[in-house]
């Protein structure tokens, strides 16, 4: 099977069901959060939580500390630029809690008590996050390297990759009780091992850690903004043809790039970096928008910009998201709002 199917099946699913949408079910079809499980996460989580591309739910040491909110929150936001979907728009609120209710049915003993929080250094902590959990959790946090393929289902220690905790997603759902106690705790049958045991490290070090992993969720949510906009450190003719590459690997069509100088430079003078503007689209997401209406030919196709500012690639889109609530039309929201999750998950893919 192929992931990147599955997650355009899912979005497409999603505009097929459109008309549905609006439709209210009756009472009596409603399906309940098992039947809802196995239909939207079960691929990646498998049927019985024991993880596979996904992480593994059934975990007492996860089920102990990840309550309601936790689960429902990480559904809502999914995890971007990771494999985690987001089901704002997939799943009803009620819908995201029944099959919250459902995974907390595998729990066997109680709901822990979380350990509380006191203030943190996120400079210490900073040390700290490279000494004891860059190895798995990547230097700056963003998660170890997921399969492009589903190998089957995949359980087991030295196979579950270490999740993003630099990910808006991630730092939406998670409270910093959880993220301590998952330090405390570690999740026994995976690679994340209890660092409160043996005193690997002292209650106010872990302090220290939620204070540095929390420092990252600082910055606004990209998806607020009129522009979307991902900086890399990576250069220019290395970024572009990865920006390419995950253009195509989310079933959008790359259609031609476009360089741009500012002004020519005056005699004498280095030239200015180029601009260049990628542009590319999606004819079946493109003729429902039109469907819908006809003024979003305005901004789409779509196009990111490239260009060079303080010693970064910086990629930048508009944000359909912020123009559609200019068009009063709900359809149209949620066709906009998928379409930017897709280019922030295109540039932040392409700067990995
Ligand atoms: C040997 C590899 C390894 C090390 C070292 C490690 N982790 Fe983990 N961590 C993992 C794995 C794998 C998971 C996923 C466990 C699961 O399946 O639930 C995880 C899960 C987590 C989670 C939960 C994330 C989520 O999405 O629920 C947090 C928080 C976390 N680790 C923090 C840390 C911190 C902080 C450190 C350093 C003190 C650390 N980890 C060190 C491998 C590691
Ligand atoms: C396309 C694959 C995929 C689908 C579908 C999917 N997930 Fe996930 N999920 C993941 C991955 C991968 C992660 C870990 C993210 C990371 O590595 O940063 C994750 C993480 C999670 C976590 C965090 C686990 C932890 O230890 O904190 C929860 C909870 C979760 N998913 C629930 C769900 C639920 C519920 C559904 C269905 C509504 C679902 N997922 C559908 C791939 C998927």
């Amino acid at each position: 099977m192929n992931l990147r199917i599955t997650i355009s099946a899912l979005s497409l699913g999603l505009l097929a069901a459109w008309g549905g949408l609006w439709a209210a079910p009756s009472a009596a079809e409603e399906p309940g959060g098992e039947e809802l499980f196995k239909e939207h996460c079960a691929t990646c989580h498998g049927p019985d939580g024991g993880g596979g591309i996904g992480l593994p739910l059934h975990l007492e040491d996860f089920l102990r500390i990840a309550d309601r909110e936790y689960l429902m929150e990480t559904m809502r936001h999914g995890r971007p630029g990771r494999v985690m979907p987001g089901f704002e728009h997939i799943l009803s609120k009620e819908e995201r809690g029944r099959i919250a209710d459902f995974i907390q049915g595998w729990r066997e003993g109680p709901q822990a008590e979380l350990p509380e929080v006191g203030e943190g250094d996120p400079a210490r902590g900073a040390d700290l996050f490279a000494r004891h959990c860059a190895d798995c959790h990547g230097p700056q946090g963003r998660g170890g390297t997921q399969p492009r393929e589903a190998p089957g289902h995949i359980t087991g220690e030295e196979q579950v990759v270490p999740p993003a905790l630099n990910n808006s997603g991630f730092l939406a759902a998670a409270s910093d009780r959880f993220i301590k106690a998952t330090m405390l705790r570690g999740r026994e049958g995976t690679p994340m091992t209890p660092f409160g045991e043996a005193e690997e490290l002292s209650d106010q070090q872990m302090d220290d850690l939620v204070a540095f992993i929390r420092g990252w969720g600082e910055g606004v949510d990209p998806l607020a903004e009129p522009v979307i906009e991902v900086r890399s450190d990576m250069p220019m003719d290395e970024l572009i043809p990865m920006l390419k590459m995950s253009i195509n690997s989310h079933n959008f069509v790359f259609i031609r790039q476009q360089t741009l100088y500012e002004d020519l430079p005056p005699e004498g003078e280095e030239a200015e970096s180029p601009v260049h503007i990628l542009h590319f689209c999606s004819f079946g997401l493109l003729d429902k928008a039109l469907e819908v209406d006809e003024r979003v030919g305005t901004f789409l196709p779509c196009q990111i910009t490239v260009y060079r500012e303080g010693g970064q690639t910086v990629m930048s889109a508009i944000n359909p998201k912020a123009l559609s609530p200019l068009f009063h039309k709900p359809e149209l929201e949620l066709f906009c709002s998928l379409v930017s999750e897709q280019y922030l998950k295109i540039m932040q893919e392409a700067s990995f």
